[in-house]
């Protein structure tokens, strides 16, 4: 017995034994690999001295006394990259095309060291006197660690709205003026690119992170987009577009295939990104995790050669999505040139197929070429003294600025803007905690947040007392639900939605007695690794449903009005329980002084302006691209995303999860609705006003190769406001399938004055007309006759006139 007793212990020690030297292994080899991959003392910081030769100082950045080329910043960058690149050992190149790992991504390391919080870095050449430049979210404000260790400073950033607000401004310079702020957080925070803007088509209304993305349409994506990378790079720091491309779900994103013609790829999911690139030139673009017809689109020469750098002339650095792709060496060859957030095995692959001739040095010296100039270019490099103040204060009013003009009244039976309603009743959660943004890497660590409650107390609002008390007693009853996730990783991907609450028809009837007027908030949180689902999520809940119903009838039963504003970041149902409030304001979610921006508008200090970016449909199943969509959404695990199935035999994989079918082609959001002429509850372009607009004298004009349309747009009504005219194009008589209209032009007036009228000016070059054609592989232009129409929606069309050429 005894001796039995002692073997079991031995037994026991081994197995304990073992289990620690597995648990150090992992945890030596996680460190190696994924948190600090570089094995690199850090950059010591500028012992590096100035010198004046010949009226002329530089920084001698390799300590040799001379003026080397790339130091003197008289020379073009190509020649400056050439002869720093010339000075670089090959291990140098190497260590260059991948990043440091996570360190400072998840909050480890020393806190004096690097930006807390930046997911990415480029690594520094000590010996050349090149410093780490440093990498972070995106897209609607910077990301990073909003304190520091032994350090009282706050790092806050400003939550700007999220990319389909700004897209429903419809305001290229409004755009580029929130550009503007957020990349001066950046530079005065110390980071040299910012992980955004987000490009990717709303394919589906469930994507998880289209609160990231702009548009179901390509053209208002790319010109969106543009301006916001215009606006951040204007301060000497770059961006990230991303995720190049046709990332249009969250469903195991790592391994998803994309099966799509390539019609629909150029025209539709390219497009957008192409218009970025023409207009704006980006520092960098980054390629998405998923496959494209099989191929992972951080290893396609097609995508990341011939199309990005040879169709389109980008200059820039491609960088992977976080650990996207399974292959280094394919990924440089394909010219995704810089592996981010990097690791030890992507530094060992890339060095082995150097020496076994698998990687060309041609290849190497290409990426790392691309990469030098982005550095040299940087203010880093300049040793630029950011300030770690940036102005959020100002940056707080372009937002909710912005966030105001976003927003996009969907409904006003006589409402809006309220007068003489003081006292409002607040039903729904989010009117008390009121969502900002999404979740995930697209989630900004902001100071504050003004709730709806909030904003409206600053409008001088009364809150009603009874309707808050319904909801604090519901808030008390579920406590843990409404504590947000903390620690970066949980927060990251974990939406915060706590439960709705459900007031009782004596409550609600309780409230009218004191409430002027009620407003129901429907709020939905969405973010990066899970798409969402039909029930509970794009159609109301039943709790949702009743307490609208139940404001309503007890309200109007008292004479009273009820809005309802909607804190979303994607589309919802809206068709079945659109007649029952009286007004509808699409809020969206609008970044940190979302509440101010909100009551800007009820209150009648900003006139509506918003236009949607997308179509809001009757039925999720009206959507072309609902027959091929994970629809019942499979939650995100970091699990999947390392050690995912990647080479699934073809009978074992798994439709709308391995691979996607587009099936419905160039038949995206209106393109789809129109072609099949199918009701919706919201068009594509559709927005209200608290003033109307006449459009007149439409005259168009070809002139150079371009289509140069004027229309005089006069405010008719009673009160200043801005309008959206929208340019769709159709090709009667053509010869192949297109979409009866696409949007090929827009632009926003000035606020215009009541009886105040403005001439818009607007040209589409004619190879904007062109169609993919896939026999010849090219863009063909038909010749004949168009008609060019100028609307207030894409349902709406004002004037129409027809050309030809
Ligand atoms: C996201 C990117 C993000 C990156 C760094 C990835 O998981 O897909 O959008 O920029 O992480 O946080």
């Amino acid at each position: 017995m005894k001796k039995t007793l002692k073997i079991l212990v031995r037994v026991l020690i081994a197995v304990l034994g073992l289990a620690v030297v597995i648990v150090i292994a992992a945890a030596l080899y996680f460190n190696s690999n994924i948190i600090n991959s570089e094995k690199r003392g850090k950059y010591k910081g500028p012992d590096i001295k100035e010198i004046t030769d010949k009226d002329y100082t530089f920084r001698d950045l390799n300590r040799n006394d001379e003026l080397d080329i790339y130091e003197d910043a008289r020379l073009s960058l190509d020649e400056r990259a050439n002869d720093l690149l010339s000075q670089m050992t090959l291990d140098e190149k190497i260590r260059l095309l991948k990043g440091s790992g996570m360190k400072s991504g998840i909050g480890l390391g020393p806190s004096d060291e690097g930006v807390r919080g930046a997911m990415g870095t480029i690594v520094p050449i000590p010996r050349l006197g090149i410093p780490t430049l440093y990498l972070s979210d995106g897209p609607a404000g910077l990301r990073i660690n909003p304190t520091r260790k032994n350090d009282d400073k706050t790092y806050y950033c400003t939550a700007f709205p999220i990319g389909t607000l700004l897209a429903s401004t419809w305001n290229i310079d409004l755009v580029k003026n929130v550009g503007d702020a957020m990349g001066n957080e950046v530079l005065e925070y110390g980071l040299d690119v910012i992980l955004g803007p987000g490009a990717n088509i709303h394919r589906s209304p469930l994507c998880g992170r289209n609160f990231e993305y702009y548009s179901e349409d390509p053209l208002l994506s790319g010109e969106i987009g543009a301006a916001m990378v215009n606006g951040i790079e204007s301060n000497g720091v770059g961006t990230s577009v991303k995720h190049f491309v046709a990332n249009n779900q969250e469903t195991n994103r790592n391994f998803n295939d994309v099966l799509i013609s390539e019609r629909a790829f150029r025209e539709i999911y390219l497009k957008g990104f192409e218009i970025i690139v023409k207009k704006s030139q980006p520092w960098t673009i980054m390629s998405s995790y998923n496959k494209v017809n099989g191929t992972y689109a951080s290893e396609s020469p097609y995508i990341l050669t011939d199309i990005l750098r040879n169709d389109w002339g980008f200059e820039g650095v491609v960088v992977t999505d976080w650990f996207g792709g399974k292959n280094p060496p394919a990924q440089i060859h394909a010219g995704n040139d810089l592996l981010e957030p990097g690791t030890r095995r992507q530094h060992n692959a890339l060095k082995k197929a150097t020496k076994n001739g698998e990687l060309s040095k041609e290849d190497i010296n290409t990426s790392v070429k691309r990469i030098l100039k982005l550095v040299l270019n940087s203010r880093k490099v300049e040793f630029y003294a950011y300030s770690n103040d940036p102005d959020l204060y100002a940056h707080a009013q372009v937002t909710r600025h912005s966030a105001s003009e976003g927003m996009v009244l969907l409904k006003n039976d006589g409402v809006l803007p309220l007068k003489g309603q003081n006292n409002i009743a607040l039903f729904g959660s989010t009117s008390y905690d009121f969502i900002t943004g999404g979740t995930g890497s697209g989630d900004v660590n902001e100071a504050y947040s003004v709730s709806l409650e909030e904003g409206l107390t600053n409008a001088a609002f009364e809150i009603n007392e009874a309707a808050k008390k319904v909801f604090e007693t519901h808030r008390a009853a579920n406590k843990e639900a409404f504590e947000k996730p903390e620690g970066t990783l949980t927060a990251m991907f974990t939406p915060y939605t706590p439960p709705e609450m459900n007031p009782s028809a004596k409550e609600i009837g309780d409230v009218t007695g004191t409430a002027d007027v009620a407003i129901v908030t429907i709020g939905r949180n969405s973010g990066e690794g899970g798409d969402r689902v039909k029930k509970d999520d794009f159609l109301l809940s039943a709790d949702e449903q009743e307490m609208l119903s139940t404001v309503c009838e007890t309200f109007h039963a008292s004479g009273k009005k009820v809005l309802v504003v909607l804190n979303i970041g994607g589309v919802i149902e809206t068709a079945s329980w659109k007649d029952q409030p009286d007004a509808i304001l699409l809020a969206w979610q609008g970044g940190q002084e979302s509440g101010n921006s909100v009551s800007d508008i009820l209150s009648g200090k900003v006139n509506p302006s918003g236009r949607l970016p997308m179509t809001f449909p009757i039925a999720l199943e009206d959507h072309g691209s609902s027959a091929n969509f994970p629809m019942d959404g499979i939650p995100f695990s970091m699990v999947t995303m390392f050690l995912g199935e990647n080479d699934k035999p073809a009978d074992e994989q798994i439709a709308n999860f391995d691979y996607t079918k587009y099936e419905e082609g160039i038949y995206v959001g209106y393109r789809h609705f129109d072609k099949n002429n199918l009701d919706v509850s919201y068009p594509f372009g559709y927005g209200l006003s608290y003033t109307d607009f006449d459009y007149k004298n439409m005259d168009i004009e070809l002139i150079d190769g371009s289509i140069h349309i004027t229309v005089q747009v006069e405010n008719t009504g009673k009160v200043p406001g801005k309008e959206v005219v929208e340019i769709y194009v159709s090709k009667p008589n053509t010869e192949i399938d297109r979409p009866v209209q696409e949007l090929k032009a827009f632009v926003k007036t000035p606020l215009l004055k009541s009886g105040e009228s403005t001439e818009v000016i607007m040209r589409i070059p004619l190879s904007d007309l062109s169609y993919w054609n896939e026999d010849t592989s090219g863009w063909r232009l038909e010749e004949g006759s168009y008609i060019i129409h100028s609307g207030s929606s894409s349902r709406d069309i004002r004037l129409s006139q027809e050309i030809s050429f």
